[in-house]
């Protein structure tokens, strides 16, 4: 094989309780990336459309995370690679633009090289693109995208990911503003510290969250999205997003809160027609001020990174 092409997706970090642990994968939002081998060594960027991103291989997120994965080969191949990034995913959108790229790229690279590395090892890479993005390697992102479907990060070191399974029927509705909001901005104006009573709330829903995935419980799904520590800080970055979650639960969604870093902001939905309900509603009420906005439908794309052709 020389060359492939593929589907990176977008995914949603953070799942309302679960700050940098849980992620899941979509379906119908992602990035297309191509990628050949060639004669000369190393990585080469040599395209980027749908966004301004840098071209030099150590400063952009797909060059880093090829790199991470080269380095583990010691470089020991006599050919390199070359890399283009179609981004449909706005960088600083909240819905894994950085981590679609990074892990695209060692995913694609991975397939040209007959399949050395494990979908473990790819995640350890790609989040090497993740701190070059946003200061910390972190892999609630890039998990879901190369596993598919949810995902826990049980611990960063080892690195230790669990598929989980999904709620039947579900779909998420995403509104995006189009404003941008970094990861490393919106990191910094957390808290180091937490209230332990804010703590237990916090990982009794996680807790929840994940038996309610395992029995297909959707009330309970529902019952377990709060986040009682990183929404009340971030949420205030976000232009109406108590009007957002106020019209989405009342059109039916079983749940709503900010997609990784923000600006988005996900809702969840058990079965199609309340979805497209949700869209509607939320929609309205982000008419209502000046930001313009995108809206997304998608389910829960349980594959992960897609091959397109190869
Ligand atoms: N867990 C990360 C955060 C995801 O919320 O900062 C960034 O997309």
């Amino acid at each position: 094989m020389k060359e492939i092409k593929i589907f990176a997706p977008a995914t949603i970090a953070n799942i309302s309780c679960g700050f940098d642990v849980l992620g899941c994968c979509l379906d119908a939002i992602g990035d297309e990336m191509i990628v050949r081998k060639s004669p000369d060594k190393g990585v080469k960027i040599t395209k980027i459309t749908g966004a301004t991103l840098p071209y030099e291989t150590k400063n952009n997120v797909a060059g880093v995370a090829a790199l991470a994965l080269l380095d583990a080969l010691n470089f020991e191949i006599d050919y390199g690679f070359e890399i283009e990034i179609y981004k449909n995913i706005k960088p600083g959108s909240g819905i894994g633009s950085s981590a679609a790229s990074a892990a695209g790229s060692v995913f694609a690279i991975n397939q040209l090289l007959g399949k050395p590395f494990s979908k473990i090892e790819l995640v350890a890479f790609a989040r090497e693109g993740e701190r070059l993005a946003c200061g910390s390697p972190i892999a609630d992102n890039v998990a879901p995208a190369i596993f598919g479907g949810f995902t826990l990060v049980k611990s960063t070191n080892p690195l230790k990911i669990i598929e989980l399974p999904t709620i039947d029927e579900l779909y998420t509705t995403i509104i995006h503003p189009q404003i941008e909001i970094k990861t490393a901005d919106s990191r910094a104006i957390l808290p180091n510290d937490i209230p332990l009573k804010k703590a237990v709330k916090q990982w009794a829903n996680v807790g929840a969250l994940i038996h309610a995935l395992h029995t297909n419980n959707a009330s309970l799904f529902a019952d377990s999205l709060t986040d009682y520590i990183v929404e009340p800080y971030r949420s205030k970055l976000i232009p109406d997003f108590g009007l957002v979650k106020e019209s989405a639960l009342k059109a039916g969604a079983l749940g709503c809160g900010i997609s990784g870093s923000g600006p988005s902001i996900f809702t969840f939905s058990k079965n199609k027609q309340v979805t497209e309900n949700v869209a509607i509603e939320i929609s309205k009420t982000y008419s209502k001020n000046k930001i313009p906005f995108h809206v997304y439908v998608s389910k829960i794309n349980l594959e992960g990174i897609k091959i397109i052709n190869s």
